[in-house]
């Protein structure tokens, strides 16, 4: 086996260990934070560093990067100002739609109504549902950790309602499954593992892509994505 290479974080330019993480920590899967402003505007923004992190009582996080001027995003602004906001499973067929809501649109302005999604309300939250989501992870704000001198925030949030649209589910196991690859070595061998490990996995593994370094915000680039959404069959 070759020699590792050797990097040290404190050293090294943001981005190149962005890189390194973002390349390594896979399959992450891309859900939308839904939540409202606290004028009622209804907002909506993908993000991938999102995880469970407790099971009783269920919880999830999600990390929110601060804008470029420093500055807290929408989604987190919003879930401090109510209490709560919605998580929903973002799908192939509504790819597109999710690199859209991720342009930085003025907080007046709600990124449903910019890209055609139909916003649902919440049954147990004041956040909105995604409609084309099949599954939404309804919670309650548990706490917000800042973290670093920029105060990155993880966000946490207890699960209070989930809804499953029933295509994804079968005998009440979940039959949607992410696949999310950043590099084609990976993706080959993931094929052959999916493959043979479960016949009831509906994973498809695509062409490999690197997810576009994303600490600059700008425009983002479908193509580089469309591998890192999660797929769903419907039954
Ligand atoms: C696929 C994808 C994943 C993203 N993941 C994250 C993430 O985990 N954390 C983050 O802070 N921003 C992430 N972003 C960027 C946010 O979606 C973007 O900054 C958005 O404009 C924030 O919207 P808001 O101000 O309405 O909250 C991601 C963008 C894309 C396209």
């Amino acid at each position: 086996m070759s020699e590792h290479l050797h990097f040290d974080p404190a050293t090294m330019d943001p981005r190149a260990v962005y890189r390194l993480l973002v390349g390594s920590v896979v399959p992450r899967p891309i859900g939308w934070a839904s939540t409202a402003s606290g004028a009622g505007v209804a907002n909506l923004a993908p993000f991938s560093f999102f995880t469970v992190v407790c099971v009783a009582p269920p919880m999830i996080s999600l990390t929110i990067m601060r804008k470029a001027d420093g500055s807290e995003k929408h989604t987190l602004k919003n879930a401090r100002a109510t209490g709560d906001f919605c998580f929903n499973v973002v799908t192939l067929p509504v790819w597109k739609q999710m690199v859209d809501s991720a342009n930085g649109f003025p907080e007046d302005d709600s990124e449903f109504s910019e890209t055609g999604l139909t916003p649902i309300p919440g049954l147990r939250v004041r956040a909105p549902r995604v409609k084309e989501a099949p599954i939404h992870f309804e919670c309650r704000l548990e706490r917000v950790i800042e973290l670093g001198p920029k105060r990155q925030a993880l966000m946490i949030g207890e699960v209070v309602h989930i809804d499953v649209d029933p295509g994804v589910m079968t005998d009440g196991y979940m039959t949607c499954a992410s696949s999310i690859r950043s590099a084609a070595s990976t993706a080959s061998s993931m094929r052959r593992s999916v493959t043979s490990s479960s016949a009831r996995s509906t994973t498809a593994v695509r062409a490999s892509a690197v997810l576009t370094p994303r600490l600059q915000e700008g425009p983002h680039d479908h193509a580089l994505l469309l591998p890192h959404i999660v797929r769903c069959r419907r039954q």
